[in-house]
């Protein structure tokens, strides 16, 4: 905390920068001198922050400070500020760079003097990463709206009754399936999530797109049900989706618009989104009150801590591939799937693994008394009416 007498300078224009300040008491006045008058640009208050502008493009001051009254201040550094920009968003860091630009371009015109031009931490942002990122953007967008996606559907199978040498038994161990975002572009064929799923999540994209994905699922268990009474369907969910205010309003819309019993549909969310605070915990209470089941997926991955399994409504661990395709010659790794398999059951929750693609796999994990497996053994993911065609 540093402290400043009223009218006293707290730095003078094209003073070198080495900290800015946030106002914990009193106010600043930032004006400029031009020809020994002083020109005022703003007052500031508490709260507010100043002297960044050099820390941010590594030029003097733009402008000076004093304070109108006796001030207390907070120093913010260098390395703190810059900490926060190298983490934000590419075309965040394009949008600061201009804005600093804009008003370096405006100080100047007032003063009358020129500030060279910038070599400053914001110069490297890149202007074509951060082009091609909003065009990627649009382009998955514009995908969508020309409804070049599709849901597939991934049997889901029960482990105990499955015997991998009977064709049939596929048909008759099928209990459920997860539904898969598909892109079948019509340039470059089918394209796999992992390469845009990023680019809707992060955005607010997945708004529209994950209610579709929701609706789409809905319609198509309907019709699986139809087939198959209480077949049960899993359904990503991303965590922006699920904070959003209209998100269980319109879960609720939709499962009564296709007759959807909750109890026949799994949310499937990462061990990340439950760690997200008290928003998440009321909404997993809310869909589990209404009977919706609640299944976490990748579970083992994420580097939260297990508390959240006694506290949280959740039904189904999903264990991750990656330990199901390592499990067997790794002694370590067979612990860990030991141990999920053992805290689940303890837990009164039931398990699916995912990733199973060996007749071997399939026994060990069927041995351990795992409960539902999924996986290119069984199948891969397939359109709805080719899943109902097994039947
Ligand atoms: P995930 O939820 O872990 O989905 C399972 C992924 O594993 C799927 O990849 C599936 O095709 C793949 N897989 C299934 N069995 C096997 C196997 O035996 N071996 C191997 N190597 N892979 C297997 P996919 O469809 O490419 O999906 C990737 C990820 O994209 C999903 O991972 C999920 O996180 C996300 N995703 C897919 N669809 C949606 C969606 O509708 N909404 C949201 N929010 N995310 C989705
Ligand atoms: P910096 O250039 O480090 O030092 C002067 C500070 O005054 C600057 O950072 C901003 O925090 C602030 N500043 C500069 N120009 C303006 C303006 N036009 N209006 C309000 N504040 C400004
Ligand atoms: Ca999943
Ligand atoms: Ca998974």
């Amino acid at each position: 905390m540093r402290l400043f007498k009223k009218d006293e300078l707290i730095f003078n224009q094209n003073d070198l920068g080495d900290c800015a300040y946030i106002i914990e008491k009193g106010r600043v006045q930032i004006f400029l001198t031009k020809d020994k008058e002083q020109i005022p640009l703003s007052m500031l208050g508490e709260g507010e922050i100043f002297g960044e502008m050099s820390l941010l493009d590594n030029l003097s001051r733009s402008a000076s400070a004093k304070a109108m009254e006796d001030c207390q201040l907070n120093v913010v550094n260098q390395s703190q500020l810059m900490e926060r920009i190298y983490s934000a968003d590419t075309i965040v860091r394009l949008l600061m760079r201009v804005l600093l630009r804009r008003l370096r371009g405006q100080n100047d015109a007032i003063s009358g003097l020129k500030t060279d031009s910038a070599h400053d931490s914001l110069t490297e942002v890149n202007e074509s990463e951060a082009l091609s990122q909003i065009k990627l953007e649009n382009k998955v967008f514009e995908a969508f709206q020309s409804k070049e996606f599709l849901m597939f559907q991934q049997p889901i199978v029960r482990l105990s009754a499955f015997d991998a040498s009977n064709k049939a038994a596929l048909a008759d161990n099928i209990y459920g399936s997860e539904s898969l975002l598909r892109w079948k572009s019509p340039l470059e064929g089918m394209i796999a999530p992992n390469l845009f799923i990023d680019i809707i999540e992060n955005s607010s994209m997945i708004i529209p797109i994950g209610e579709w994905i929701i609706e789409e699922s809905f319609r198509q268990a309907n019709l699986l049900q139809n087939k198959r009474k209480n077949f049960s369907v899993s359904i990503n969910i991303s965590g922006r989706q699920f904070v959003h205010h209209h998100f269980i309003d319109r879960l609720v819309d939709l499962q009564k618009k296709y007759s959807i019993d909750p109890k026949t549909i799994k949310l499937e969310m990462t061990e990340r989104i439950l760690m997200d605070g008290v928003i998440v915990l009321e909404n997993l209470n809310r869909c589990h009150d209404l009977g919706f089941k609640i299944s976490i997926d990748d579970f083992g991955t994420g580097f939260s801590s297990l508390q959240y399994l006694s506290k949280m409504p959740i039904d189904y661990l999903k264990i991750d591939s990656s330990f199901v395709q390592k499990m067997l010659g790794d002694r370590k790794i067979e612990a860990v799937v030991k141990s999920i398999t053992y805290l689940a059951k303890s837990l009164d929750m039931k398990i699916i693994a995912e990733g199973i693609e060996t007749k071997e796999q399939q026994k060990y994990l069927s041995d351990l008394d795992c409960d539902f497996g999924q996986g290119f053994l069984f199948s891969k993911a397939i359109p709805t009416e080719d899943l109902i065609k097994l039947f």
